[in-house]
């Protein structure tokens, strides 16, 4: 008779292992992650992972310290986020949503890299085929761009000992394989070793590699927390796929800032660069319209004017509804609250809808006082002045209280033509000399809402 595999059940979110199975990971708490896996002997897994055997010891005196050597990969928004170019010897972990543009940002960087790189990029979703057309259709060709359909990771690992190309794309780690391990390609031992793989081969080598990660909302493959320790750095591509704008972020980096955001547009030849992101956000607007007002919020360093729209109208059932879209729901209510106690709107007779313009999510307190100020134009239906910008935090009293960097932000705004900044007043001793736009300080909601309406 076969021997019984002994198996675990294993969460796709954050790795956690146990051998009963539950609706709830009791690591991350999410729903519906437990995945059955089949528990690895030990030995097996030694063998894979193979320890060091000559263990080198340096004084940190003795180690040299030349700049990093970086690559530059062409696009501009993706140099900066990786702050400064693609580290030689690093791995860098790309993950996002499905059908996000993570395919098409790794083969437009492809496409600069290979002018004087030899570059590989693996694929173990699209045929060579798939690849071509894609790469013509982002206008990229090279003799030095070599593609390779595999998903035996060994085989890869091999290729890369051999040939030593000089930059790696794996596009995604989720279809590599371990023919060692047992569980199907995508379970989270699956990933982790072929990850432990390829970063030993590319740190021996000193070959940067970009390793693509899916995140899956349904817990059957493994998503990128379960290798996020493991690399140098970790950007995320954000964004809704209804809107055309995408937001690469790092949330880790070894090499950099993961102050830095990229903001990019997808159009009909790949992902082009946004520089001017506020201008792009706000050209769509409608102006004289009640409900709306004009936030300035911090992405990473860079401040960006985001458009608030809200909608009240009259509730027809006993509680009202509240919807919000880019804003927190909680921090929403929270305004909504301190508006109907502290001000006397009576927002619980209403349905109340906030959307952020763009597809883009806001979790900043600074935008607390353009939110509460669209919220209060909906309700007495007047429209806040189409140049006017509102930044701040609202505190449960309904005080205004000082946000970060509102140099730049005021910067920002008028640059964009602006006319009038409403900030903390506690802010304006952080403020000097002229920017070209009139400032106004409130101390509370209430002297923010009699200047405006
Ligand atoms: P893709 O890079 O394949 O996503 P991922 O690798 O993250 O799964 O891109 C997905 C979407 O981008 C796809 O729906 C088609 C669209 N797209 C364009 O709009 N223009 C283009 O030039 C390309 C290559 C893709
Ligand atoms: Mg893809």
């Amino acid at each position: 008779m076969p021997q019984k595999l002994k198996t675990s059940y294993v969460c796709s979110e954050c790795g956690y292992s146990s051998p009963k199975w539950s609706g709830q990971c009791p690591g991350c708490r999410a729903w519906n992650t437990m995945n059955e896996e089949i528990v690895e002997a030990t030995k097996k897994i030694a063998s894979v992972l193979k320890p060091l055997k000559n263990a080198q010891v340096l004084s940190v005196s003795d180690i040299s310290t030349e700049d990093e050597i970086r690559y530059d990969t062409g696009i501009g928004e993706l140099n900066r986020v990786l702050g400064g170019g693609l580290v030689k010897g690093s791995v860098v972990l790309l993950s996002g949503d499905p059908g996000i543009g993570k395919s098409t940002i790794l083969m437009q960087a492809c496409g600069s890299l290979c002018k004087n790189k030899k570059v590989l990029y693996v694929s173990g979703e699209e045929s060579a085929k798939q690849l071509k057309l894609r790469a013509d259709r982002l206008g990229v060709d090279s003799d030095d761009l070599l593609v390779m359909t595999e998903t035996d990771v060994e085989t890869v690992a091999e290729y890369i000992r051999q040939q030593k190309p000089d930059i790696v794309m794996i596009d995604s780690i989720q279809t590599m394989n371990h023919s060692d391990i047992q569980s199907s390609s995508g379970s989270v031992t699956q990933v982790r070793e072929c990850t432990n793989i390829l970063l030993r081969v590319g740190k021996s080598l000193e070959i940067p590699i970009i390793i693509v990660g899916h995140v899956n909302k349904d817990g059957a493959i493994a998503g990128p927390k379960v290798m996020e320790h493991i690399v140098d750095a970790v950007l995320y591509f954000e964004g809704e796929r209804n809107y055309s704008y995408r937001i690469l972020r790092a949330v880790k980096n070894r090499f950099g800032s993961t102050n830095e955001i990229g903001v990019f547009e997808m159009s009909d030849n790949g992902l082009n660069e946004v520089e001017n992101p506020s201008a792009a956000l706000l050209s769509e607007r409608n102006v004289n319209i009640s409900g709306n007002c004009i936030a300035c919020v911090m992405e990473g360093s860079r401040p960006i004017l985001a458009e608030v729209q809200s909608l009240v109208s009259a509730s027809g059932y006993g509680n009202a509804r509240r919807m919000s879209t880019g804003f927190d729901l909680n921090r929403l209510n929270l305004i909504l609250a301190v508006l109907e106690k502290r001000l006397g709107f009576k927002f619980s007779a209403a349905d109340t809808y906030l959307n952020i313009v763009g597809g883009l999510k806001i979790d900043e307190p600074a935008a607390d006082l353009s939110v509460a100020l669209a919220l209060i134009s909906g309700i007495v239906d007047k429209p806040v002045p189409e140049d006017t910008v509102a930044i701040g935090e609202i505190g449960l009293s309904g005080e205004v209280r000082s946000v970060s960097r509102i140099s730049s932000r005021i910067s920002e705004a008028a640059r964009l033509g602006f006319k009038k900044c409403i900030v903390p007043k506690s802010s304006l001793q952080n403020l000097k000399g002229d920017y070209g736009i009139a400032i106004v300080g409130v101390r509370h909601i209430r002297e923010a809402e009699a200047n405006v309406f």
